[in-house]
């Protein structure tokens, strides 16, 4: 339930259980610390830098505070620096450089030689015609001894050539390099040359070929060929700049960490250069811009978080040669690609964004964690079904056919994620399996399709978040209070009642004990409520109470009781407003309708010392409320991740003669203990309760039941 109370209604819910953190919309803090510091001990962190970044005092300390290493985005290209021959502009590049040098932060240079932003007299007359060899080789010493010279004791690298590889395809017979107007005036060789006078005016420089669509396998190869060929005439080049403009969609895990492996074959220093993740299908140097006005959605944010995550996750693995990851720019606000492209860790308002914590928050454990291959089927499934399945860690692992679909995520995944992202396996399925392990017990989840919402086919439907939501179970260490066993069991029935408040027939699901039938003995009763999206089904399918009597009665824990069920009328609330939520209508549904129906068609111990209200969640609050509205109706109260009562609330000490407040150990469960213990010093028989290593779900409600059990109707 907790994920698909989005922003309003978590909003709402917040006010009443403050301690409910992982309900609210994700409002990320201003960080301390940056992301320099999370990666100290695998790569710098750097970013791109416009002439407003290094001048605006807020940007200013949002670079010092999270990059160690700086490329001026424009300032020291070819162009920027000598717009016409011999006419040097530094203004731009100094400001940069001086940055840098007063703030110690390492200075990338970019770059020397590129075919784009290059002033044209470096290689063509007035006529347009180009240069021979021997002039656009002195255009290109005279310009690279330049800018190296007058920034060599603050840049300690080079993209020295930017860009030469071609484009795949690249047919059979065609050059492997782009056909720039350099290539055209001097072939591959002025490539080496500009590594030689780049060299010769810094030697102790780090001297990088840079290039994009660095992970497509074929212009990977390319890229390494290139510079296999460098090295083997000798030619000082250290590294590999990988651009790394990629999209939410590709590419693959697999084919970075390829590239970098093929790429670490041939150099000691790799660098992610310009790293940006589109949330689209464009990549690369390409400048087809998605500038218009598209919505980012909530899934293509996912998505981004995932390929984030993803790519972060083989870097790591691959410090030993990657020295630097590079974003090119600071915010979605200032990238080339436009603010809709969303593509940075930082947004258009320069707040850091989900996948900014993701990136920074890793866990280096999970980077070398093992996956026992002991998956089984959920025992939720649908019959015949392999998948959903969990193993023996609680690792669950998601198979969902959709052959033509281009991105298809499970709702399902860690805290602070927006799910787990499938990939497409050999056989055209699409596969998955969490970050980590899953808390134990029930959990709702859906499929997300290129952005439609499905269930899983493969397992069952349980009322969830105000629709039939799949379910999956990971098996808890606790489960045989839960447990089929071979005990007597109780009935559970359906009954329809009339309500004349409300002009409708309802339904409740009534749990009677095993051997109600052949007695004649009269049971107290346990009104018993859902939460908000629920319905009267969920406490006896994903919340196994009648499971949970008959073991507690076979066991000689409890004293059968009967247990009612019905809709709390819950899901009428409007996103945004939980004030127009009147919990009156339902107060009477219950009150003056079903106890009265129940009493007359049951045998019941119709007094109130024999009737308890509990509820979880959205069906506490209810229970809250009507207790205390109603103080001659119930003899004992249960909130389950339900808020809490204060003595000062309950005006007649003798009205209550039990009560229960409960929630997981994820939930911020201080506030729970702490009530129990003031509503025990203030002479109430109450109990609190913390179910471990459980948040908002369903597991935390069983456990509470089973708990609550023991101390009703003494
Ligand atoms: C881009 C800059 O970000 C833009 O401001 C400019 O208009 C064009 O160049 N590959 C590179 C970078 O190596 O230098 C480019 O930077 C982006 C693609």
């Amino acid at each position: 339930m907790k994920r698909l109370l989005a922003t309003g209604l978590c909003a709402l819910f917040l006010g009443v259980f403050s301690s409910l953190a992982q309900w609210g919309p994700v409002e990320i803090p201003t960080p301390t610390d940056g992301l320099k510091d999370a990666y100290k001990d695998y790569f710098m962190v750097g970013v791109a830098v416009n002439m407003t970044n290094v001048s605006d005092p807020d940007q200013i300390a949002l670079i010092i505070r999270e990059f160690n290493s700086i490329t001026a985005e424009n300032a020291m290209k070819p162009q920027p620096t000598e717009p016409q021959k011999g006419v040097f502009n530094w203004e731009d590049a100094d400001k940069i450089a001086n940055f840098c040098r007063e703030h110690g932060i390492k200075l990338r240079g970019h770059n020397l030689m590129w075919h784009s932003q290059v002033g044209t007299w470096m290689y063509q007359d007035e006529n347009g015609k180009l240069l021979s060899k021997e002039e656009f080789y002195a255009n290109m010493k005279h310009h690279i001894q330049a800018v190296v010279n007058r920034y060599k004791d603050v840049v300690y690298c080079w993209d020295v050539v930017n860009e030469a590889v071609a484009d795949s395809p690249v047919w059979p017979g065609q050059s492997e390099l782009r056909n720039s107007p350099m290539f055209q005036i001097a072939g591959e060789e002025f490539i080496y040359k500009a590594f030689e006078y780049a060299h010769e005016a810094d030697p102790k420089a780090l001297l990088f070929y840079n290039d994009y669509n660095d992970a497509e396998p074929a212009k990977s190869q390319r890229i390494y060929n290139l510079v296999k060929r460098m090295k083997d005439a000798g030619v000082p080049v250290d590294g590999i700049g990988m651009q790394g403009h990629y999209n939410i969609y590709s590419p693959s895990e697999k084919e970075i960490d390829d590239a970098i492996t093929l790429y670490s074959k041939i150099v000691d220093h790799i660098h992610f250069t310009e790293l940006d993740i589109r949330v689209n299908t464009e990549m690369g140097g390409a400048l087809r811009f998605s500038q218009g006005a598209a919505q980012v959605a909530d899934w293509e944010k996912t998505l981004q978080e995932d390929q984030y995550t993803r790519l972060f996750k083989v870097l790591r693995k691959h410090k030993d040669v990657i020295d630097c990851v590079t974003f090119w720019n600071v915010s979605d606000k200032d990238s080339w690609l436009g603010v809709n492209n969303y593509p940075l860790l930082f947004d258009a308002n320069y707040k850091p964004k989900r996948a900014y914590v993701q990136v920074k928050g890793f866990d280096p454990a999970r980077d070398n964690a093992v996956i026992k291959e002991d998956f089984k089927p959920s025992e939720l499934n649908q019959p015949g079904q392999q998948y959903p399945m969990v193993n023996s860690q609680g690792y669950a692992r998601f198979k969902v056919n959709a052959p033509n679909a281009s991105s298809v995520i499970v709702s399902l995944g860690l805290g602070g994620t927006g799910g787990t992202v499938l990939r497409k396996a050999e056989d055209g399925s699409w596969m998955g399996t969490t970050e980590g392990p899953m808390d134990e017990g029930f959990h709702y989840y859906h499929l997300t399709i290129d952005g439609g919402v499905f269930n899983d086919p493969g397992t069952n439907n349980y009322y969830g978040s105000t629709r039939w939501e799949s379910g999956i179970e990971i098996p808890a260490h606790d489960e045989a209070f839960y447990a089929e066993r071979d005990v007597p069991h109780g009935n559970v029935q359906e009954v329809r009642f009339w309500s004349k408040s409300t002009n409708m027939l309802k339904r409740a699901f009534v749990y009677t004990p095993p051997q109600y039938e052949k007695s004649k003995k009269k049971y107290p009763v346990l009104y018993l409520q859902h939460g908000w999206g629920e319905n009267e089904y969920a406490w006896s399918n994903q919340g196994k109470a009648n499971l949970i009597m008959d073991n507690m009665i076979a066991d000689g824990k409890i004293e059968p009781f009967i247990i009612v069920m019905t809709y709390g009328m819950t899901n009428d609330v409007r996103i945004g407003g939980l004030g127009g939520f009147n919990y009156h209508d339902f107060e009477h549904v219950l009150c003056d309708e079903l106890v009265p129906y129940v009493d007359s068609h049951f045998r019941t111990i119709a007094k109130k010392e024999s009737r308890a209200m509990a509820g979880l969640s959205m069906g506490g609050m209810e229970t809250h409320t009507i207790t205390l509205e109603r103080p001659e109706m119930f003899g004992y109260y249960g909130l389950l991740s339900g808020g809490i009562y204060t003595p000062d609330e309950i005006k007649d000490k003798n009205q209550v003669k039990g009560i229960f407040i409960g929630c997981g150990s994820k939930e911020g469960p201080d506030r729970i203990m702490q009530a129990a213990a003031d509503l025990k010093a203030a002479g109430f028989n109450a109990k609190g309760y913390v179910s471990e290593g459980t948040a908002h779900e369903f597991l935390t409600w069983r456990r509470c039941l089973y708990e609550m059990a023991p101390m009703l109707f003494k």
